[in-house]
């Protein structure tokens, strides 16, 4: 709709300064949307007070009369009026401190934007003041009041100043249903505070000091109490934990879901899509879950400086949060699927309601492992068998029998088969022959692969885990490195060759440095100004596409500018073939190929290394698992 103002033009004012209040009055606009915001912003203050408990008071859905009272560290009488005022805090000081804060407020804008929307009085005392001190904003002056240490933040009148605002607040009993919701959303996440709230004279919740199992249960209701999982996972720099309703009684409504990042209450899209992804599962159509979650961050990885209300934050690394978020979740709910105590996590609660602590690599496979109904068979013996139990990892005797397994049921759940029926008896028709084999095999047999990434195998130790493309891309490395020493690069020449499209710089590089490229096994030739031909590659690296390594070849060589120092540069143009050529994640291995692989690794020096230096195996000896399973003990 075109201004009703096109006519005449509008009547140009000075630029100037907007006053004071009215700025505040603006930022309330996005800050104090209604008497729960109030609520949470009073509530944050007293937390970050360190106070141990914490007491709310409302009348008239808040309109008329919110306060809340904390026994924390409280404010200096002389501070009292800076406490109001605009961009005031004694929570950060510098850029420095804002990148890696740590309290819930940081902006110094809460108390002033209430303040302009409403009467506000603090009565406040530090530890070694004599008396209380009180502010109201009303009368504008200081003066000695009652009090024992700590703060009461009073407001009164919500919005009789902006009385536009007024109007979009629901009724009395709506509204305090917002603001018992604010208190629940600072409670869960603070559980060793003690937290109560009256509405209009009346005790509505009263919650003492917990654990926040116990916390979280409180807040998603009596229906968890037996229909929940509990997770505790991850490493200090990013660690997840929570309370997880299970699907069996899930809601209509996405109300219970709580997610916090370092305490800070949040509605973060990332986080709900990584636990409605890893609930997808179990949970159909359109009923939601219920849950608590707490996400542990190092704050210099999270900016929570980027909502009015610090209700969003913005991740650094996005994807790992999702990642983790995500396999937390699902690992949980799997192995809650499962029944299986052991694996889920926190479910096994001790008599005090803490969580089992679980070795953190177990966390490390919860997270990543699926648990699956094995299909496979592991050798391992019954469960009973006291030979199984607390012994050394290299025991004699300890058979290290060869699998029979589905390559496709490749997992360490493989290893639960125990569990499964029949699976001792199939074990014992391990064949004695190949137990010696195994023993033979540094590196074991190969059981099967997990999620295309990964070989697992068995060897007299235990349990080895195979990146398989960092060990491929090794040992081909270390091949080519070999052959090209012996100046005898095997070349498999290529009965169609293969085209590509190419550049000039390209071209002329084919054209100058055929005698590097022959060296290196790759027989490249100029079809055209804009056309390759690639009609050799090293035998050693025939199976992948002929295109594909011309090209990275020729773009690591035009990185390196001239081929002159190819001694300098060898190793690196060597490494880009091998990361080329090794096999890619998703593919699938046959139990020989990867068996193949195994054997090829021991024969390998430095094959215990990627060319980008990380491990290319790991083992996880057999008292290691015990542990894991509380074998011996
Ligand atoms: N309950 C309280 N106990 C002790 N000090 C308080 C309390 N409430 C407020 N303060 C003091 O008053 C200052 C201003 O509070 P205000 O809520 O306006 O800003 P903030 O918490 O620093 O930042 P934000 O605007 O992000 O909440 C705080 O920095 C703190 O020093
Ligand atoms: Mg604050």
């Amino acid at each position: 709709m075109p201004s009703a103002a096109a006519g005449a033009p509008p009547e140009r004012r000075p630029i100037q300064p907007l006053p004071d209040i009215l700025v505040s009055q603006i930022a309330a606009g996005e800050v104090i949307e209604r008497p729960a915001s109030v609520v949470k912003e009073l509530l944050e203050n007293a937390i970050d007070s360190g106070a141990t408990r914490i007491e709310l008071r409302i009348e008239e859905g808040g309109m008329r009369r919110i306060a809340v009272t904390d026994d924390g560290c409280g404010i200096p009488a002389a501070e009292l009026v800076l406490a109001l005022r605009r961009h005031a805090t004694s929570k950060i000081g510098s850029l420095e401190e804002l990148e890696r804060v740590g309290t819930l407020g940081f902006r110094g804008e809460a108390l002033a934007s209430i303040a302009s929307v409403a009467r506000l009085r603090i009565t406040s005392r530090t530890a070694d003041a004599p008396h209380a001190s009180a502010h109201d904003t009303g009368a504008g002056e200081s003066m000695p009041a009652a009090g024992t240490q700590g703060t009461t933040v009073e407001v009164f009148d919500l919005y009789s100043a902006t009385p536009a605002r007024r109007k979009f607040l629901k009724s009395p009993g709506t509204e305090t249903a917002h603001c018992i919701e604010a208190l629940r959303r600072v409670a869960l996440a603070h559980p060793g505070v003690g937290f109560s709230a009256w509405v209009d004279g009346r005790r509505v919740e009263d919650l003492p000091a917990s654990s926040w199992q116990e916390r979280g249960l409180a807040g998603l209701g009596e229906d968890y109490q037996h229909a929940h999982r509990m997770i505790e996972a991850g490493a200090p720099a990013l660690g997840v934990a929570g309370l997880l309703g299970l699907p069996t009684i899930s809601r209509a409504r996405a109300d219970r879901q709580y997610s916090y990042v370092n305490g800070r209450f949040v509605r973060d899209r990332l986080l709900m899509h990584a636990v409605k992804q890893a609930y997808a599962d179990v949970l159909h159509g359109d009923r939601h879950p219920a849950y608590v979650l707490f996400l542990r961050i190092d704050p210099a990885l999270v900016d929570v400086n980027v909502h009015p209300a610090k209700i969003e934050v913005r991740f650094r690394d996005p994807q790992a949060v999702h990642r983790a978020v995500f396999h937390a979740v699902r690992d949980a709910l799997r192995a809650s699927a499962a029944e299986h105590p052991a694996l889920a996590g926190g479910a096994a609660l001790t008599g005090g309601g803490r969580a089992l602590p679980l070795p953190e690599h177990v966390q490390t496979l919860q997270r990543t492992l699926p648990i699956r109904q094995p299909s496979s068979v592991y050798s391992v013996k019954d469960q009973t068998d006291p030979e199984l139990t607390g012994r050394a990892p290299s025991t004699p005797g300890i058979p290290a029998r060869p699998i029979h397994a589905a390559p496709t049921a490749a997992s360490v759940a493989a290893a639960m088969a125990f569990l499964a029926p029949g699976a001792a008896d199939a074990a014992t028709q391990a064949d004695a022959a190949e137990v010696d084999a195994a023993e033979a095999a540094p590196l074991g047999y190969a059981i099967g692969q997990l999620h295309g990434i990964y070989v697992l195998a068995q060897n007299a130790h235990g349990l080895v885990v195979v990146d398989m493309h960092a060990a491929h891309e090794r040992v081909v490395y270390e091949k080519l490195k070999a052959a090209h020493d012996a100046r005898s690069v095997p070349v498999q020449p290529l009965l169609i060759p293969a085209t590509f499209r190419a550049d000039r710089l390209d071209v002329r590089l084919v054209e100058d440095e055929a005698p590097l490229l022959a060296a290196l096994g790759l027989e490249l030739s100029v079809l055209s100004p804009t056309a390759i031909a690639v009609r050799g590659v090293p035998a050693l690296l025939a199976s992948g596409d002929p295109a594909a390594l011309a090209r990275s070849v020729l773009a690591s060589l035009r990185e390196t500018g001239s081929a002159d120092a190819l001694a300098g540069h060898r190793d690196a143009l060597l490494a880009t073939m091998a990361c080329h050529a090794a096999v890619r994640a998703n593919r699938r291995l046959s139990i020989e190929e990867m068996n193949a692989l195994l054997r090829d690794m021991e024969r390998t020096a430095g094959a215990d290394q990627c060319n980008h230096g990380r491990p290319t195996w790991v083992q996880v000896g057999l008292q290691e698992l015990d542990r894991w399973f509380l074998r011996g003990r």
